[in-house]
C-alpha cells in the first residue's frame, strides 16, 4: 500500500530503528531472533510509530527518543499481531503478505517471540532518552493501553468471548475502544508526553488518539468486507466467517462508513488549537480513515 510522502519518510527511519534494537539474528538462541525480525521486518505501515513521532514533532521534542519510543509501540503490536494469528485465537496462515509466525516458525516458537517481542518493548522504553519523569509516564501510559483494564489484551478477550455470539452495542464499543484503540491512544499519548506537552495537551491528543483508534478498528472491520486478501496481506472475509464483532455485522457497512467519518471529524476536533502545525497529524489521521489496506 502507498503511504503519504511523509509517512513514507517516517517509515523509513522507523525501519532502521527497529533493525538496530532488535538483537541480531544470530545471536543465541538464534531461533528466537529469527522469528522476532520476520515479524517485524515483514512489513507493515509502522502506523502506530508515526503517530507517536507526528504527536511529539507538535511539542518541542527529541526526534530519536520518539523514535525509538515508536519502535517499543512497534514491538508490542506485532508482537499481538503473532499472538492473534495463532490457532488458538485467530489460526490466520497470512499475514503482512507474508506466513504467520507460527506457519513459519511453529506454534511454540511464536508464543516465545510474542514473548520476546514484549519484553523487548520494556527493555526499549526503558533506554529511551528521554528525562525520567516523564519516561515512567510514557511506561505507564503504554503498559496500561496494553494491558487487561479498558486495554489490548482486555479487548482482545472480549473479542474471543464473543465470537459466534449475537453481541449488542455496548460490548462492540468496548472490544473496539480496547482491543485497538488503546494502544493507538497511547501511541499519540507517548508522542505528547515524550514532548513538552502540557497536562491540557496531554489529555487532548489523548482524546485525540482514542478517537482516531477507534474510528482505525472500524474502518479495518469494513476492509475486512470490501477489501481482498491480496490487498490487506492478510485473510479477507474471516470476520463474517468466524462471525466476529464487527461494525459491519452490526450495524451495516453504510451505518460502519458513517461511523468511521464522524469519529475521525470528532478526533480531528481536537487538533483545532494546533492549527497549521497540526497538519501533518491531519493527513496522517485522514489516511487511516482512508487507507484501503
Ligand atoms: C492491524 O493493524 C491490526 C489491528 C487493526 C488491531 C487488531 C487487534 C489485535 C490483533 C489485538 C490482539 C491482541 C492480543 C493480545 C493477541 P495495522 O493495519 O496497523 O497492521 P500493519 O502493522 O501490518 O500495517
Ligand atoms: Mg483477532
Amino acid at each position: 500500500m502507498k503511504l503519504p510522502p511523509f509517512l513514507e519518510e517516517d517509515r523509513i527511519e522507523v525501519d532502521q530503528a527497529l533493525d538496530r534494537l532488535l538483537p541480531p539474528e544470530a545471536t543465541m538462541p538464534a531461533t528466537i531472533h529469527r522469528a522476532m525480525r520476520y515479524s517485524v521486518m515483514a512489513g507493515g505501515k509502522r502506523i502506530r510509530p508515526a503517530l507517536c513521532v507526528e504527536t511529539a514533532g507538535l511539542f518541542e521534542s527529541d526526534r530519536r527518543a520518539a523514535i525509538e519510543v515508536g519502535c517499543a509501540l512497534e514491538f508490542i503490536h506485532t508482537y499481538s499481531l503473532i499472538h492473534d494469528d495463532l490457532p488458538a485465537l485467530d489460526n490466520d496462515d497470512l499475514r503482512r503478505g507474508k506466513p504467520t509466525c507460527h506457519k513459519q516458525f511453529g506454534e511454540a516458537m511464536a508464543i516465545l517471540a510474542g514473548d520476546g517481542l514484549l519484553t523487548l518493548a520494556f527493555v526499549t522504553l526503558s533506554k529511551a532518552p528521554i528525562p525520567a519523569e516523564r519516561l515512567v509516564r510514557v511506561i505507564r501510559e503504554i503498559s496500561t493501553g496494553a494491558g487487561t483494564v479498558n486495554g489490548m489484551v482486555g479487548g482482545q478477550v472480549a473479542d474471543v468471548e464473543a465470537e459466534g455470539k449475537p453481541v449488542d452495542a455496548a460490548t462492540l464499543e468496548y472490544i473496539h475502544r480496547s482491543k485497538t484503540a488503546a494502544l493507538i491512544r497511547a501511541s499519540a499519548t507517548a508522542g505528547a508526553l515524550a514532548g513538552s506537552a502540557s497536562e491540557d495537551d496531554i489529555a487532548r491528543i489523548r482524546r485525540f488518539g482514542e478517537k482516531i483508534g477507534w474510528a482505525f478498528q472500524v474502518v479495518d472491520d469494513i476492509l475486512d468486507v470490501e477489501e481482498s486478501s491480496a490487498a490487506l496481506g492478510k485473510t479477507a472475509g474471516k470476520d463474517q466467517k468466524q462471525q466476529k464483532a464487527t461494525y459491519p455485522a452490526l450495524y451495516g457497512l453504510e451505518k460502519s462508513h458513517e461511523t468511521a467519518d464522524r469519529l475521525c471529524a470528532e478526533a480531528m476536533a481536537e487538533l483545532a488549537p494546533y492549527r497549521a502545525r497540526a497538519e501533518r497529524i491531519r493527513e496522517l489521521a485522514q489516511f487511516l480513515t482512508a487507507r484501503r489496506a
